[in-house]
């Protein structure tokens, strides 16, 4: 049992149409929640790790805790770089042990974004580590941004087919709708399929992210409204979007606010029923077992990933 790369996962997930999820860690408890899910279901699982998530638990913490409970489940796991922002940071984390890295140069003109991504992928090739790049922005929920100028942020067919063939990159990350966060649309939610269809047709033996893939659960927002929270209008992507999207080539589906969202609610909950209670066990352990509820539901009934390892 092991650390390992994304590659034959993916390989896997693109013949069969299912997905792999790929959630956010922070702490020891979301590590936890996370892998024990994905080993009740006998899973795939990629556990990823922002910036954010280094600088709040520092590096050596978030690696330890997964090779624990790589070490404690007898789980393979993919550790994955989220939005590496640099070529530095990409290093940094194959050069730590992570299996797969994602540089973002999405925010760069195209060429920019190519040579950024080939320099990324030179180096994490020769180290056996696979690159997720993106191309398209994910776009949020903005005042005044008609449907039209949102979509021309979003990946181009032709450009996507030419970015994958000059930089080698193994998956590549889309935009066609989605967005992080917990208020990803104002009005209907969309997802822009017919686009998707056309970028998988163009390379269909590229695996595709989709990032922003929360659904943002009612259940978790009425329960943190609830006990004390404040999110109103939250929306994430109908879970049949995704079921949708992981038919045409997504094959990674990224999830942190629902991760968060779960936690959140039940220690909110806790609070509210417990008020002389202290001891933090008590309401992390809740919190931990709400993701396990979320995330086996996700590789359940969404992702379609249950019994594939
Ligand atoms: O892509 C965004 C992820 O939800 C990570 O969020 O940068 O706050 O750790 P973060
Ligand atoms: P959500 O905010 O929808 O969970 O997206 C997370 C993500 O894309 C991480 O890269
Ligand atoms: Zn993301």
């Amino acid at each position: 049992m092991a650390l390992i790369s994304s590659k034959e996962m993916f390989a896997k997930a693109l013949n069969d149409d299912y997905a792999i999820g790929a959630f956010n860690v922070n702490n020891m408890e979301i590590v936890q929640g996370i892998v024990d899910a994905a080993a009740a279901e006998n899973a795939p699982l990629i556990l990823q790790v922002s910036a954010g998530a280094r600088k709040y638990a520092r590096p050596a913490y978030l690696i330890k805790l997964v090779e624990a409970a790589i070490e404690d489940t007898g789980a393979d796991i993919c550790l994955h770089l989220d939005h590496g922002a640099d070529f530095e940071i990409c290093k940094a984390c194959v050069d730590n042990g992570f299996t797969s890295v994602m540089i973002d140069g999405s925010q760069y003109p195209f060429e920019e974004n190519v040579a950024l991504t080939k320099r990324v992928v030179e180096y994490a090739h020769d180290h056996g580590v696979v690159v997720e790049a993106e191309l398209g922005k994910l776009a949020g929920v903005e005042d005044d941004v008609s449907v039209d100028e949102r979509s021309a942020k979003f990946t181009d067919p032709e450009e996507a087919a030419e970015f994958v063939r000059l930089t080698g990159v193994d998956s590549l990350a889309i935009a066609i709708g989605t967005s992080h966060g917990a208020y990803k649309f104002k009005g209907e939610p969309y997802l822009d399929i017919e686009r998707l269809k056309v970028i998988h047709g163009l390379i269909p033996n590229t695996p595709l992210v989709l990032h922003g893939a929360s659904s943002v659960l009612k259940e978790f927002v009425d329960m943190c409204n609830e006990y004390g929270g404040s999110v109103p209008g939250a929306q994430g992507v109908p879970e049949e979007m995704i079921k949708e999207a992981v038919k045409h080539g997504v094959c990674k589906v990224n999830i942190d606010t629902d991760l968060r969202l779960a936690m959140t609610a039940e220690i909110r909950k806790f609070f509210i029923e417990n008020p002389s209670e202290f001891d933090p066990r008590k309401y992390l352990g809740p919190g931990r077992d709400a993701i396990t509820r979320m995330v086996r539901h996700k590789i359940k009934d969404v992702l379609n990933c249950s019994n594939r390892k």
